[in-house]
């Protein structure tokens, strides 16, 4: 679809998320060609910077990424600006709507990549002065709260400036290309479909594992942890995404009511029973990645602290499709591998016609890796070559998606902030599923929060506790490894 030209505005213009991430990927579609030459990129932020200085501070980033050229970064920068505003000032603003309003028929778009503290003064002021009105859009990042109570409260005050239609709160994970590409396989093809249910399945896993520790992110992430950080928002969509039925279309709300029946259909893990099934960890010091490095608590400079940078959790979703599946959840920080994936475990063959000496029928598993190299493993029973005795090896067909097509993955970025531009909301989640996504997580929280225990230590660099693979193996089954 072309894109109309549009004034995008960036509120945390200075922040990491900008730097690293929104810049990075509208220059990649730059690049492409995807960028109507009247649009405007304009940063906002407190620092006083003007637009070359903005610029400047941009360029090294850009000229870094992997094959930018200076003159391309040069042009791009053109259509880059910047103002300093602070939300709960006046100065500046009257400034600020005079040069949006210099467009009337571009689609704004403003992305409140801000603490959510500033959201509600930041759509205030955007309302005074009417720039909610027309194509206007804004954009929300994750989480949107840390409780179902204050992702109201957000809701409610963004809610009174933006309409429903014009909000897009963004969850990256779902701009990853493997995760589209999971819509592609189950609904592209006859071959899962009938297979995608609690009859044929035994189990799913998804595992989202990082190697980076705390970073700079101590305020926010201290007061998050992984679960409101990862698995209220990325992980429950990714299970969506596994377990929703078949939309009609692909509209935007076709996709999401089925993804909000999945949330409202998860079992309610609480004080009664999350001792069983979550466990919790906080990396301590251990070597990741061939270095050593701190504990949590020595990254924090603190000595208590009861955030978990470690979840390994058993859910499950009560509806006739899932009855009996586990889905077995884990995400953690400094693990040993930057690993994301989703594993479809398939139920063993009901009866093995080979000998011993065969050795085993090991289950089929359908293995959709988000990253690193993003692609798709059908594990499967085959013969072992050569005129012996029929002997099994269990082996994957393998699907890279860079070597099948070619070409570099487009970040998750690239795509959501054009559906924006183009009003697209399919991969943004509504409000409702907000809320079911966090009526869910409410009671773990409230339980690890009543509970007397603190999270388990685990050596930065390890797989987390080991509580978190005698969750899984208590049921007989295993994580996965990549040559299982
Ligand atoms: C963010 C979390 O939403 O996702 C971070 O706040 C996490 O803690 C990041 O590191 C992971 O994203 P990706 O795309 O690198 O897997």
């Amino acid at each position: 679809l072309p894109v109309e030209p549009f004034d995008l505005v960036i509120f945390g213009g200075t922040g990491d998320l900008a730097l690293r991430k929104l810049l990075p990927a509208l220059f990649h579609r730059f690049v492409d060609g995807q960028i109507p030459a009247e649009s405007r990129i304009i940063g906002v932020a407190r620092e006083v910077l003007d637009d070359d200085g903005y610029r400047a501070s941009l360029r090294k980033t850009l000229n870094a990424l992997v094959g930018s050229e200076p003159a391309k970064v040069d042009q791009f920068l053109q259509q880059v600006g910047y103002r300093p505003l602070d939300a709960r000032k006046d100065a500046g603003w009257d400034d600020f709507a005079a040069l949006i309003g210099e467009q009337p028929d571009h689609v704004r778009v403003f992305y409140l990549s801000t603490s959510p503290d500033l959201f509600v003064d930041l759509c205030a002021r955007l309302g005074q002065y009417g720039l909610n009105e027309g194509k206007s859009r804004v954009v929300l990042e994750k989480p949107i709260g840390r409780s179902l109570e204050s992702a109201n409260r957000i809701n409610d005050d963004v809610g009174r400036v933006f309409n429903e239609s014009q909000t897009f709160r963004i969850d990256h994970y779902l701009g990853k290309e493997t995760v589209q590409n999971l819509l592609a396989l189950r609904f592209g093809n006859v071959l899962f479909e009938p297979l995608w249910n609690s009859a044929h399945i035994d189990h799913v896993q998804i595992t989202v594992a990082e190697t980076l520790g705390l970073g700079r992110r101590a305020g926010y992430y201290d007061h998050a942890g992984a679960l409101r950080d990862m698995v209220q928002n990325h992980i429950l969509q990714l299970l969506c995404m596994v377990a929703m039925e078949p939309p009609s279309s692909l509209s935007p709300d076709a996709v999401r009511n089925e993804k909000l029946k999945v949330l409202n259909a998860l079992k309610p893990i609480d004080a009664s029973n999350a001792s069983q099934l979550t466990v919790r960890g906080q990396y301590r010091a251990g070597v990741a990645e061939g270095a050593s490095v701190p504990g949590y608590l020595d990254e924090l400079e603190s000595h208590q602290s009861n955030t978990e940078t470690f979840v390994a959790l058993k859910a499950e979703i009560a509806n006739w499709r899932w009855a009996g599946v586990p889905f077995y959840l884990r995400t953690g920080k400094r693990l040993p591998s930057r690993v994301s994936e989703i594993v479809v475990a398939f139920k063993p063959v009901p009866h093995s016609i080979f000998d011993a000496s065969a050795g085993p029928v090991v289950q089929n598993r359908l293995v959709l890796r988000l990253q690193p190299d993003e692609g798709v493993k059908l594990w499967l029973s085959i013969k072992h070559p050569g005129p012996g005795g029929l002997r099994l090896r269990h082996v994957p067909l393998d699907m890279s998606f860079a070597e099948a097509f070619g070409v570099q993955q487009p970040d998750a970025y690239e795509r959501l902030l054009l559906d924006v531009v183009r009003g697209n909301p399919t991969l943004f989640m509504r409000r409702d599923e907000v809320e079911a996504a966090w009526k869910w997580a409410d009671p773990i929280l409230a339980a690890w929060a009543g509970s007397n225990e603190s999270p388990r230590p685990y050596a930065a660099g390890s797989w987390g506790p080991s509580a978190a693979v005698a969750l899984i193996e208590r049921d007989g089954r295993t994580w996965h490894e990549d040559n299982d």
